[in-house]
């Protein structure tokens, strides 16, 4: 088995991963290691934008904390998220030394925007639609001209390496062949790999986003908190024979309208913000409305916007209708939620640490409870930027040191583990359909519970043999899909969380019709 040593190792290559990187470079040197390139994680597609404290007056924090803490459905760590809109202002300008190129009006004054839930004006984006893609490259071109940098891709996360004083010095990783095992040692671990949401049918994700930091987080032993906490986007394209595509809040919070079959703007009914109240709200109205007349399409329209504005702000997602053959300019189009984002994860605190010593968990991977049970809208990209700067002081704090490489012994542990049965993209879509009916938008106990007993008769198939990065893959699936059930059953606070999904007089006809009583 080879074995590299550095100081600093980042596992995930996205925005929260590239920042780490660069906050450390300072003070040693780092590898980001990637199971991907670069435009196969989720912060590259992100669309919507940056949120801030826009003024960055108290006034304006206190109203972005707010707002947070109100779209999180009460379950946010109200200390959190102060940390969290307080650190904008340090990222934003960072960004700025960096040139990311934001959107500017005429004069040169950069442009905000609304989405969802935000009471004002402050999202900043570049490029219209391509804010994730524009803010990864600024980092990471500043990342690769640093001397001590060093990337390793495609490598897929197999093990935290663990000493026997329980502290994590490195991680092991599967490379192309399942026989590239390869063992990376440093003084501090970072895991910014992402969150899980392609493990349902409909997902907003890139294909690979599975959850699978998680999972190898929780075997090391670190605690794995909120998995019930997945958001759903509710405006995500609807067209048969093509893959969902999002089309970005930003949409709505320019004035877009989502129609009913006979052309009313229904959300008003559910809410009195219509479409920009909180997303949970508005992707639960179009579950329902949907439920109720399954035959109907519910349409996202910006036809009334003027000629030339959705095109020009929102390039991307122009574009790609465009080639579906559609002009969003002129015609409506079928939107249904998918998976979006996980709020829970890997718990850590807002210093990045997780309960292993010498493991740190950033971004989408981690719960620090800032995002409550539902994320505001562009306070992903804010959190990426914010905790991958503030991890630093901790890490050096605890001044850890590598050790040195593992023996035949470890290796050959290492190259058998208990996988389950996989039958390639078959299997996978199975995971996915049971996620998606059972742990979805609207979830029921009983739903749940035929969930995981399905889940842990596949994980009862598992036998020990060679490690198989596919197999290995489909086992991370299978226990991710296993920490979301459970926490849809035991968490105390389900109830709560679910009740801030919509009124009382839905849940209740809802009970009534499936008999077996609501989460
Ligand atoms: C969107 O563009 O609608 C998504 C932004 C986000 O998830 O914050």
């Amino acid at each position: 088995m080879e074995s590299l040593s550095v100081d600093y190792l980042v596992v995930g290559g996205g925005i929260a991963g590239f920042q780490a990187v660069l906050n450390l470079l300072p003070h040693g040197s780092a590898m980001l290691v990637s199971k991907g390139p670069l435009s196969s994680g989720s912060s590259y597609f992100a669309q919507g934008g940056l949120a801030l404290p826009w003024g960055f007056s108290a006034d304006a924090i206190e109203s972005h904390v707010q707002d947070t803490i109100r779209a999180g459905a009460g379950l946010c760590d109200h200390k959190s998220v102060r940390t969290l809109i307080e650190g904008g202002s340090d990222a934003f300008e960072g960004l700025l030394r960096l040139g990311v190129p934001f959107d500017r009006d005429p004069r040169g004054q950069l442009r905000t925007t609304r989405e969802a839930a935000h009471s004002r004006s402050r999202i900043v984006h570049a490029g219209g639609d391509r804010t994730g893609a524009l803010i990864l490259k600024s980092l990471a071109d500043e990342v690769f001209r640093q001397p001590h940098f060093r990337f390793l891709s495609p490598y897929q996360l197999y093990r935290i390496r663990l000493d026997e004083d329980g502290v994590a010095r490195g991680a092991y990783f599967l490379g192309e062949r399942d026989s590239d095992l390869m063992e990376i040692r440093a003084r501090a671990v970072i895991l910014s790999t992402g969150g899980g949401s392609s493990l349902f049918l409909r997902t907003t994700n890139p294909r690979f986003q599975r959850g699978d930091g998680v999972s190898v987080a929780y075997r090391a032993g670190c605690e794995i908190e909120r998995m019930a906490y997945y958001q759903f986007h509710p405006t995500v394209l609807d067209l048969p024979g093509s893959a969902p595509f999002l089309l970005t809040e930003a949409m709505r919070g320019e004035g877009g309208h989502l129609l009913d079959r006979k052309g009313d703007r229904f959300l008003f009914r559910y809410h009195p913000d219509g479409e920009l109240a909180p997303r949970d709200i508005v992707a639960r109205a179009l579950w329902l409305e949907l439920a109720k007349d399954p035959g109907q399409e519910i349409r996202l329209s910006v036809t009334h916007l003027p000629k030339g504005f959705v095109s020009n702000r929102f390039p991307q997602v122009y574009g790609h209708l465009k080639d579906l053959g559609i002009d969003l300019e002129t015609t409506p189009v079928p939107v249904r939620p998918a998976a979006h984002f996980q709020m829970g994860g890997v718990r850590s605190d807002m210093e990045g640490k997780t309960g292993v010593k010498g493991l740190w968990a950033i971004g989408e991977v981690a719960s620090t409870r800032v995002h409550g049970a539902n994320r505001l809208a562009s306070n992903s990209l804010l959190e990426a930027l914010v905790m991958g700067k503030r991890i630093v002081p901790s890490i050096l704090a605890d001044g850890l040191r590598t050790s040195g490489p593992s023996g035949p012994e470890e290796a050959r542990a290492l190259s058998e583990m208990v996988l389950p049965d996989c039958l390639g993209e078959e299997s996978w879509t199975e995971v996915k359909t049971v996620l998606w009916e059972k742990a979805g938008i609207v979830r029921t106990l009983d739903g749940a519970r035929k969930g995981l007993e399905w889940v842990l008769e596949r994980l009862s198939s598992g036998r020990k043999r060679p490690v198989h990065g596919a197999l290995f893959a489909y086992a991370n699936g299978l226990s991710v899909a296993r920490l979301i059930l459970m926490d849809i059953l035991t968490a105390p606070i389900a109830g709560a969380h679910y009740l801030s999904y919509g009124s009382r007089t839905e849940q209740e006809g809802m009970a009534r019709d499936d008999g077996s009583g609501l989460l």
